[in-house]
Order: C-alpha cells, then structure tokens, then sequence
C-alpha cells in the first residue's frame, strides 16, 4: 500500500495524518511538536480548533520545510458566507504563519442553527474557496460532514465537486452511504475520530483481530480505515502511540475480517450529525 493517497487534481497527501482537536489541552504546540518529531507531515486543524498557532509555531520551530507539510484547516460553521469565508481564511493563514494552505475544508454543511438558510450559504461559501484555490492560495478545497444531499446542492448550484469530505469514520460508525457517494465521485474521503475516540477499543471483534494480527486495537481502526480507501486521522497525546498509529503498513486485515468490521452494529458514535443538534454521548 503507498504511502500517500492522490487528490483528483494530482495533489499527494500522506495516506495518514495527525488530528490536532483537543490534541492536549493547553499543551497543543508540545503535542504537534512530538507529532512530528514522531514523523507526522500532514497536520489537520481548523479555525474552530484555536491551535491553529500553535501548529503554526511547531511547524516553524521543526526546522522543516513549510513545503514538506501538509497542513488542512477549515472555516468554522456559524461563519459560512463569502466574505466571512475570505475573513477567517486570512486568519487562519495568518496564525499559522504560512501564506499558502495545502487544503481547506467547509468544516459543517450547516450553522450551528438548523434553521439557516444553509444551501445558499453553502454555495457562497464554495464561491470564496473556488477563487482562493484558482488564486493559487490553496491546493485543493474540499467539505467534511458532508452527506450526499449536502454534496448535491453544492454541485447543483457550482458545478463543482470537492475534493475531499472529511467524515467521522471508525469501526462502529462508516457512514457508508456517505462514503459511497463521495468515492464514486472522485472525492478523497478522510476520517476524523478514525479510532472512534477510544470508545470502540474494546470491541470484542477488535481485541481479537489485534491478537490475530498481532498490532494494537487502534492500529487495527487506522489500517481499516486505509484498506476502505480512507484517509485516517487519528489524535493521540502520548509518542508511543502517536508512532504506533503511523506503524500500520506492514500487515493487511483479510477480507473476510474488514467485511466483519464493516458490519459491526453502530458503536463509538461521536454524537455529532450535520443535520441534528448534538446528542450527548459518554466519553
Ligand atoms: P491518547 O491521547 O491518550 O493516546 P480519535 O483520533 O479516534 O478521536 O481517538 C483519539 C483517542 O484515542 C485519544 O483518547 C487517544 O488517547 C486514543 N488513542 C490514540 N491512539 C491510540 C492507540 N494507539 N492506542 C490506544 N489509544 C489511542
């Protein structure tokens, strides 16, 4: 399996990338900067994660390359629209301290309030990021939390399809409809929560295939993830684990055990769903 996956504009991304959300509370630029003392190049933040500085100064302060990163945000939900768009887009550029993203992302289809008129805001808000990417300011846009009626507005009204959707995804919780929908348009789909927090570690299913492949239960979540073509992006605050999530490309999960773990009843949901005020979930 390579090691990154290529966007339908020609872009590579490496095939797993580090979730900053609640990395570590106050301690986000110690936790980037092991990320990638750990071997992390691909950075996933947003506005509404307040590191995006953070990522910002650890990138700056690895001695890398800007160029050797690639570095996602997104523009938070209640500030969907045209010109907030170009607003929170130049703020985002300036706490990271770079001039260029690598991917920007709509982080909800829909404000905070479910009665907003999202369609239209939607589409403005694709407007400013389709002039953003044609200005050579970001190399490729896409959406997360996107379902397929979400993507169909967005392509009725522009005419043009993302490039990537950025759904929860683990074991317990595939979104399969939504998953479907995107790869058969040519979308990259990344998974957020990939190790479902931690809540589906547990799984008896995933204890056994830990012990039959001999990996942990969380490398089982990110291989899954990347044999369903999925681009993984798992947190984790401690250097072993950071290491061992990245450690996934030297076994392969049979067919018949990833047809086993696509099928698991729901668990480890986040809560989270694009259309609905959130459900509180045990942590
Ligand atoms: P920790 O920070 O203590 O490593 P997700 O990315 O799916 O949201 O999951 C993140 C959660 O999973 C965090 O609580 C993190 O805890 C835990 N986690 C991350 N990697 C591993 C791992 N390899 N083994 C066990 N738990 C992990």
């Amino acid at each position: 399996m390579r090691h990154t996956f290529t966007l339908a504009n020609g872009v590579e991304i490496p095939a797993v990338g580090f979730g900053t959300y609640k990395a570590a509370d106050n301690q986000d630029e110690a936790v980037i900067s092991e990320a990638i003392r750990q071997g992390y190049r691909h950075l996933d933040t947003a506005a509404f994660y307040f590191n995006e500085e953070a990522v910002g100064k650890a990138v700056r302060e690895s001695g890398i390359p800007r160029e050797e990163f690639f570095i996602t945000s997104k523009v938070w939900r209640d500030n969907l629209g045209y010109e907030s768009t170009y607003r929170e887009f130049e703020a985002s550029l300036q706490k990271l301290g770079t001039d260029y993203l690598d991917l920007y992302l709509m982080h909800w289809p829909r404000p905070v309030d479910m009665n907003a008129e999202w369609k239209d805001l939607d589409a403005e808000t694709w407007k400013a990021l389709e002039e953003l990417y044609r200005a050579g300011k970001i190399r490729a846009i896409g959406v997360s939390n996107f379902l397929p009626h979400h993507l169909n507005n967005l392509m009725d009204r522009t005419g043009i399809v993302p490039l990537v959707n950025q759904l929860e995804f683990h074991p317990g919780y595939i979104q399969k409809a939504a998953v479907d929908f995107s790869q058969r348009l040519g979308i990259q789909v990344e998974a957020w929560s990939p190790i479902g927090r931690a809540r589906v570690l547990k799984e008896p299913l995933l204890l056994e295939l830990a012990d039959k492949y001999q990996v942990s239960q969380a490398q089982i979540c990110v291989r899954f993830a990347l044999q369903c073509g999925v681009l993984p992006l798992p947190k984790s605050s401690s250097p072993e684990r950071m290491r061992q999530n990245l450690d996934v490309f030297d076994f392969t999960i049979e067919d018949d055990d990833m047809h086993r773990l696509m099928t698991l009843p729901q668990i480890g949901w986040s809560g989270e769903h694009p259309d609905r005020e959130r459900v509180p979930v045990d942590e």
